[in-house]
């Protein structure tokens, strides 16, 4: 029989042994999971003994991310601007930096009246900015599009999970919309190069979904498409919201250049980086 607090130095040490990041935080996640306890209540249990089955189950789950499998996969959850989401290796696994996205919307969209408005989530994925807007603005009729059915389906499990009414749709970026507009647009498209999808690292090659990342040769692809198409599926007065690149900001902020913009603003995530690009219409 172990103790959980040598159970756990031992994880952390394989871990290590495996190149995986932040090797501590994904023992403790993994070892609070398996015994359905809080990670911060670990640390009061270190003396405890670990019976089999539950160290059985802690293995499998440790040698995943031993394989450099994601986390919130292996859980097939994660947490998102305060919901929880199903996770599979069909939809991209939502960054923090997304998180930033609809805490910076969400502030513009609170001193709005939102009665009657409609906000698309293009390229929705997990669903995580459409559900999480739809859950802090109940009164937007929102619609998710993506063109990954699998995914959808994803994302249909989430609502139902969250209580949550919206539209799902299936299609190539606005196909699913033809003849529609929209007040709120949000999108965070694949805006990954080809070159660069090569250097990223096995675990996030190795189990998301590439098409989830990858925008084309440049990058620029979904940008390029959006900026055509835009003007014909916003109403006036519309506001956009995209995720971009870190690099991207200067060549975004030329790719959107119709009259029909009068405000465009490039801006930055926690670490400076360019991130995120709002428009407006006239
Ligand atoms: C970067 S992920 C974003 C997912 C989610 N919105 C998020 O922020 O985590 C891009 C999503 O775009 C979808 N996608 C790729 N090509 C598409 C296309 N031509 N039309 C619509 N969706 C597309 C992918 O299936 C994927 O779910």
């Amino acid at each position: 029989m172990k103790l959980l607090g040598e159970v756990l130095r031992l994880s952390m040490q394989y871990l290590q042994e495996k190149n995986v990041t932040a090797p501590r935080l994904v023992a403790e996640t993994l070892l609070s999971y398996s015994l359905g306890v809080k990670r911060l209540d670990l640390y009061m249990q270190f003396e405890c003994p670990l019976q089999e089955p539950e160290l059985a189950k802690f293995r499998s789950l440790l040698q995943r991310a031993a394989k450099q499998e994601p986390v919130e996969y292996i859980l097939a959850k994660v947490d998102f601007y305060g919901l929880e989401l199903p996770v599979t290796s069909d939809v991209l696994i939502p960054r923090p930096e997304t998180e930033i996205l609809v805490d910076r919307a969400a502030h513009i969209l609170g001193l709005e009246d939102l009665k009657g408005k409609v906000l698309w989530d293009l390229c929705s994925g997990s669903g995580c900015i459409g559900l999480s807007l739809k859950k802090k603005f109940p009164d937007l009729s929102v619609s998710l599009s993506d063109l990954s059915e699998p995914a959808i389906a994803v994302a249909q499990k989430a609502a139902k999970a969250n209580q949550l009414e919206v539209d799902f749709l299936q299609g190539d970026l606005f196909s699913p919309f033809e003849g529609k507009k929209a007040h709120y647009i949000f999108c965070n498209p694949p805006y990954i190069s080809a070159q660069e999808y090569e250097e990223l690292s096995f675990s996030v090659k190795g189990f998301e979904p590439k098409s989830a990342l990858v925008g084309g040769v440049t990058g620029l692809e979904f940008y390029e498409r959006l900026a055509l198409q835009l003007p014909y599926y916003t109403s006036p007065g519309a506001k956009v919201f995209l995720e971009i690149g870190y690099l991207q900001g200067k060549a975004v902020n030329e790719i959107f250049s119709d009259s029909c913009w009068i405000q465009k603003r490039l801006e930055q995530d926690w670490s400076g980086k360019d991130r995120f690009f709002f428009l407006e219409r006239e």
